[in-house]
């Protein structure tokens, strides 16, 4: 088969790969029909992901056709349409109960990371049963390739550990495909307004579309000053992090309101500055985490009943044979005007 092969820092490559079997009687081998490119996969190609190794295919999101079951299986036969998780979970262990999947003792985000992933004709999942879900009949298989990764991190890590409540001003920093999941769920609970910032027109533009009711332009406006002047100098009852550097946490850490949550979704790399000796007094929460998928299912009825429209966050398409030009047009993502791009077999 063929798979996108990670080979060190800045160098992949579309390869011929042994097609991957059966290894534990819990695995299911999918054959992959849709997938994606995460801004993951971008930081793994820089090199900022030591534990992923040469060789490695990656990816972690995407829907596809159970091609192969093992012997302990229960919920999967071959040719069932399946939505696979970004998240592996054994379902058994302690962390599974508690449904924290993220911490799973024989899983947790390793597809793409630590064993080969979804961008390829095919791939294994280990505890199919638990990391896989349903597709019902006729379900928009393009949006069931966002609640992989995208929606259940701006969900549950931006919205609910933010604790957004009805009524609630809110501010996203970072408009990328991860901001946009956290404005779109962020609608479950009717949030009286959405302040988006970013440093890209165009990404504020389509967050406009999407329902923000204001926009802040990095570098053309200060953005702690243009919140506070519109929140009247209270500052926001949520403010969520979804870049991921030092600059981005400080933001919230100078606009989140008395009583208020800051929440912070971005992957780090670096330490950053907590002022406590000016949040202490102010009576705030702040979480941090990996995804759980545990409200997957959640997500997915909300798709299938209409509540939620992540397909619209699908800005290209290609083939999977291409993913190599899909790689240079999501990497250039402001130039391209790229969101989410989909590879389809
Ligand atoms: N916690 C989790 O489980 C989890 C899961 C998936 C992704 N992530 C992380 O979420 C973050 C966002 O992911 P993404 O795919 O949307 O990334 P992305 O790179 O596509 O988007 C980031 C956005 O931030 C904007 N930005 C950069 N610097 C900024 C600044 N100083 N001020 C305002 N905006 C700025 C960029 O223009 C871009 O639109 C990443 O750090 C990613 O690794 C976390
Ligand atoms: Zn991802
Ligand atoms: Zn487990």
């Amino acid at each position: 088969m063929k798979a996108l092969v990670y080979q060190g820092p800045g160098q992949k490559d579309w390869v011929e790969k042994a097609k991957p079997g059966i290894e534990k009687p819990t695995d299911v081998i999918v054959k992959v029909t849709k997938t994606t490119i995460c801004g993951t996969d971008l930081h793994i190609l820089k090199g900022d992901v030591p534990a992923v190794i040469e060789g490695r295919v990656l990816g972690h999101e995407g829907v596809g056709i159970v091609e192969e079951v093992g012997g302990a299986v229960r919920n999967f036969k071959p040719g069932d349409a399946v939505l696979i998780s970004c998240v592996t979970s054994c379902g058994a262990c302690a962390n599974c109960k508690r449904q924290l999947y993220a911490h799973c003792a024989d899983g947790g985000w390793i597809l793409g990371h630590l064993i080969d992933g979804t961008q390829a004709e095919y791939v294994r999942i280990p505890h199919g049963d638990n990391s896989l879900y349903p597709i019902a009949e006729g379900a928009d298989e393009e949006a069931l390739v966002m609640l992989s990764d995208i929606m259940p991190t701006g969900f549950e890590i931006g919205v609910l550990a933010g604790r957004v409540k009805p009524g609630d001003t809110i501010a996203i920093v970072g408009a990328g495909p991860i901001g946009m999941a956290t404005l779109l769920t962020s609608q479950f609970y009717s949030p009286g307004r959405v302040i988006m910032i970013d440093m890209d027109a165009n990404r504020l533009e389509v967050a406009k579309q999407f329902g923000a009711t204001d926009v802040i332009q990095v570098g053309q406006e200060d953005s702690v000053a243009r919140v506070m002047e519109l929140t009247a100098g209270a500052g926001v009852d949520v403010a969520i992090e979804a870049v991921g550097v030092p600059a981005t946490f400080d933001v919230c850490q100078k606009i989140v309101s008395a009583g208020g949550n800051i929440a912070n979704v971005g992957v780090h790399g670096t330490s950053v500055e907590l002022h406590i000796e000016d949040l202490w007094i102010k009576n705030i929460n702040i979480s941090m985490g990996l995804v759980n998928t545990n409200t997957t299912p959640m997500l997915m009825k909300t798709l299938q009943s209409g509540k939620v429209d992540p397909a619209k966050l699908v800005t290209h398409r290609f083939g999977l044979h291409d993913i190599m030009n899909a790689y240079e047009v999501f990497g250039n993502a402001a130039r391209e005007k790229a969101m989410k791009v989909i590879l389809s077999a």
